[in-house]
């Protein structure tokens, strides 16, 4: 049995147990398992070991290191990516052949393909999600310095975050990572993004049997539209007076509101004037799935962070706690006594598969029933009208 080089991240299985002699679509193994998956090029395989489910993608040497390398290191710099476990080389192989490397990611949960957003009768309310991921999602990357080079809806995957939708970075094998990247850079990123989508749009309307002038071909300059207002909203300097410190408090709330953290902020006198001049450095846009960790361990997106967050605000203003004993206490209560029973109860029933968008569902309908009635509603009352509506989820 050959057996390939293999660099593997700590915390998850050695691989070595698989196939490895013979090309992953000739593979019959009791690893494999069945996943959906979006249009692609390279061969790509789903294998399942105790550690959870990984993705193996064949590609040429040269490729499969670029792009472990990429996404380690968008690992370190924002959340919204394919996590890389494992890079294999089969040194036996030519090194320009196809299968002479491989890259292995973490099977990002929760998700869907963009197909099953764009097609159907719902996708002109979900079409500004749509677009909000996308250009989202590249200001994050031009932020941490990396251009995407091939930024598509089928390099991309989905999954409900609240009311909004997260778009996850999957396919990184023409990307680079510099410090920061040039406006010649940014431009021609959003260029290619342009010209990828306007394809699918075309290709989506071909597959629906309607023609081209039918097809959503400006889907690409909308996204721009909204990748050119958020980078301003973050990069914009504000000049303030000297005795406005609260501008600078103001500044920052904008934008943990928006989820980026703030590393610093950069002030400079302006002259021999009154004014200074405030830079904000963005960091990630995990601001609330950051403190939502911190305080009570759970993991979630950005979105369903912020509505958690909310929920057990509103829990410690009912419980009246105001020291930071009483406010842990107060953490611990709300996860045992509110949001796990809650948790347990939506995943025996509810139809979808991240129980945590399954609990901002719920809170959502819990919010809509109390503004009708203009008063609290018990959890276990807006319940039993959630699961009668049919689970009714964000609009
Ligand atoms: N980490 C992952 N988690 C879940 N699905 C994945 C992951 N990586 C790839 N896929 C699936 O495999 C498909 C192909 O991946 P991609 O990296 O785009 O390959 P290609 O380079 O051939 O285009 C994707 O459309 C997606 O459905
Ligand atoms: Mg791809």
């Amino acid at each position: 049995m050959v057996v390939p080089t293999l660099v593997v991240r700590p915390g998850h299985p050695s691989f070595l147990d698989l196939p490895w002699e013979v090309a992953a679509d000739e593979w019959s193994s009791d690893r494999l398992v069945e996943m959906p998956t979006g249009i692609h090029r390279h061969p790509v395989v789903f294998v399942a070991y105790d550690e959870g489910v990984y993705v193996i993608k064949e590609l040429p040497k040269a490729v499969s290191e670029r792009e472990y390398d990429v996404l380690s290191t968008l690992e370190t710099r924002t959340h919204r990516s394919a996590v890389p476990v494992a890079l294999v080389n089969r040194g036996w192989l030519e090194t320009d052949s196809e299968q002479s490397g491989a890259v292995i990611t973490e099977y990002v949960k929760h998700t869907f393909p963009y197909r099953r957003l764009v097609s159907g009768l719902g996708f002109g309310p979900r079409r500004n999600k749509l677009l909000d991921s996308v250009a989202g999602l590249l200001v994050e990357l031009h932020l941490a310095g990396c251009f995407w080079g091939d930024c598509s809806l089928s390099n991309l995957l989905y999954r409900y975050d609240a009311g909004a939708i997260e778009a996850v970075m999957i396919d990184a094998e023409t990307s680079t990572i510099r410090d920061e990247l040039s406006d010649g850079q940014l431009h021609e990123d959003l260029e290619i993004m342009k010209e990828n989508l306007a394809g699918e749009m075309a290709d989506i309307a071909a597959v629906n049997g309607s023609d081209l002038d039918s097809a959503d071909l400006a889907i690409g300059t909308d996204i721009e539209q909204r990748y050119v207002d958020l980078w301003e909203e973050l990069r914009k300097d504000l000049i303030i007076a000297r005795d406005e410190g609260y501008r600078i408090r103001e500044r920052i709330a904008r934008l943990n509101d928006l989820g980026f953290s703030v590393h610093d902020v950069e002030l400079e006198a302006s002259g021999n004037t009154n004014l200074v001049s405030m830079t904000a450095h963005v960091g990630s846009r995990t601001f609330n799935s950051d403190r939502l960790r911190e305080l009570t361990g759970l993991l979630a997106s950005e979105n369903q962070a912020k509505i958690l967050l909310g929920d057990l605000s509103y829990f410690l203003a009912k419980s009246g706690g105001i020291t930071s004993t009483e406010k842990s206490i107060g953490v611990f209560k709300w996860l045992s006594t509110a949001f796990e029973p809650m948790v347990t109860r939506i995943t025996g029933v509810w139809p979808g598969d991240d129980p945590v968008q399954g609990y901002c569902d719920f809170l959502n309908h819990r919010m809509k029933l109390a503004s009708e009635r203009k008063k609290d509603v018990p959890d276990s009352e807006a319940f039993d009208s959630w699961l009668a509506h049919g689970f009714p989820g964000f609009d």
